[in-house]
């Protein structure tokens, strides 16, 4: 008999009260309560709710329940039962099992055995931990954001562009680009150039650590209107909460829209994404609500239903010095935000979502319109509690000579980025746009504080898990 998704018998229990089903999952726990044994199973079909097997021992000889029934029972077995569904005080339904088949074995040295086993263990068994009801749900809500994210784009018409992983451009000018190559170094070379012209694209090549120029270049190329989404790479030597080197990436780009215009989008779309989740992950985020962190069902409330701060960076950095007592490292205009200080801006003095506006200039990446005092440039970061920044955004310059003047000053190699030029000179327009760390997003819906826990297996300098 084909089997049926545990999450469809509990849609509409009662549809199924009296009929033969089978099930396949793995046993979460059990219990041999004579004349009765529990199972509980789980198929990955819902993150939380388990179905119980019920099974009568007396309907089988001892010999029987040895050969048969005992082997079903660890935890971690995976399993295929079939049996009639019935009403149940436990979740509406269960199973009560006419016939039982082992599908993998589970010895006892099984990891999972415990309960309340910690994350920092967990992270050790990153291909186990997704059987645990945390991972379950981090990833269900995880997988669910994601797809809010599309609906939200493909309704507001922008268009999801697959831009290459592979580049020889560094968007953000960090140095933060992890090289690729498949030839190794050897005393044959004289110069790095003689190397790289040797190498497989006869030129440097890495990883991209950011879709924006490609997504800029799609966007005044003709499109309009444009979202990449997908992992980007940076070789950061942070071993943080909130840094991984390899992190999904959502960067929309929007022409004929101004730093203005970009933040509204920004402040709608992140509202959308939790109003879906909360629609759609209730029993998940009532599971993190008790178990990661208190109160976020409350938080996630406050953030669709209030509107988003708006300080300008020199406002903010007038309140941060008021404080500098309070900080290891002391802020003056001109410095960049650490993460002491975005956080006592959004946690302390807001206590909401803060988009701190007009940075200066010399702190940001070349790409961003300059504005009229010379000084400062259209670019936002969007500050939450309890991680800081999770977007950052800018309306980008459009102005060919400023843009090659801004280069210059960052000792970039023109020539890399010629086709980026081209757009500011064949009907250059105005355009904004943003990038959101989709796995500090999906740390803030879920209260989940670090970012090893939200992806399966997290690269972070000097770990591959
Ligand atoms: O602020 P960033 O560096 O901005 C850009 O890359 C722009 N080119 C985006 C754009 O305008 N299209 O990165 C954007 C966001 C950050 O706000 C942060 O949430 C996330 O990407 N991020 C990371 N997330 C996890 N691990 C890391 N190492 C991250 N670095 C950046
Ligand atoms: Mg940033």
């Amino acid at each position: 008999m084909k089997h049926i998704d545990i999450s469809e018998l509990f849609k509409n229990p009662s549809a199924y009260y009296g009929k033969e089903v089978t099930v396949c999952g793995w046993v979460r726990t059990s219990a041999d309560v004579k004349p009765m044994v529990f199972i509980q199973v789980n198929d990955g079909t819902t993150s939380l709710k388990n179905l119980q097997l019920t099974i009568q021992r007396d309907s089988y000889t001892n010999e029987e329940f040895l050969e048969k029934i005992k082997p079903a029972m660890p935890v971690g077995v995976a399993l295929k039962a079939t049996g009639t569904i019935i009403e149940s005080e436990r979740n509406g339904i269960e199973l009560e099992v006419a016939d039982i088949e082992v599908l993998g074995g589970c010895p006892t040295d099984y990891p999972l055995q415990k309960k309340g086993t910690s994350v920092e263990f967990l992270r050790t068994i990153p291909h186990l931990r997704t059987r645990t009801n945390l991972f379950k749900a981090v990833f269900s809500v995880r997988a669910r954001l994601a797809y809010a994210i599309h609906q939200y784009f493909t309704d507001h018409g922008y268009k999801y562009l697959h831009a290459p992983i592979i580049t020889n451009s560094d968007c953000e000018g960090a140095g933060e680009m992890f090289r690729i190559t498949t030839q190794p170094w050897n005393a044959q070379f004289k110069t790095e150039e003689e190397y790289n012209a040797k190498d497989y694209f006869t030129c440097k090549a890495g990883l991209s650590v950011s879709c924006q120029l490609e997504g800029e270049m799609a966007a005044v190329g003709g499109l309009g209107r444009i979202y990449t989404f997908g992992p980007t790479f940076r070789a950061e030597h942070s071993e943080t909460k909130k840094h991984v080197s390899e992190f999904w990436h959502v960067e929309p780009e929007a022409c004929f829209v101004d730093i203005n215009e970009i933040i509204d989008m920004a402040e709608d779309f992140i509202k959308y994404v939790i109003r879906d989740a909360m629609d759609n992950c209730a029993e998940e985020l009532a599971f993190f609500n008790k178990f990661t962190e208190r109160g976020l069902i409350e938080k996630l409330k406050n953030v669709v239903e209030s509107d988003f701060v708006r300080v300008d960076y020199t406002k903010a950095i007038e309140i941060l010095e008021k404080n500098n007592a309070k900080f290891e490292f002391p802020v003056k205009w001109g410095d960049d935000l650490q993460s002491e200080h975005e956080r006592y801006l959004t946690e302390v003095i807001y206590k909401s979502p803060v988009f701190v506006v007009n940075f200066p200039k010399d702190l940001k990446s070349f790409y961003m319109k300059q504005n009229p005092d010379n000084k400062t440039v259209a670019a936002t970061d969007l500050l939450v509690p309890g991680i800081g920044e999770i977007i950052g955004c800018s309306e980008r310059e459009t102005d060919y000579d400023k843009l090659v003047e801004a280069m210059k000053i960052r000792n970039m190699a023109l020539e890399d980025y010629e086709s980026y030029l081209d757009l500011r000179k064949y009907g250059t327009a105005q355009h904004s746009g943003f990038g959101l760390g989709f796995d500090r997003l999906v740390m803030y819906v879920t209260g989940v504080d670090n970012i090893r826990d939200v992806l399966q297996f997290p690269r972070t300098y000097k770990h591959i898990y």
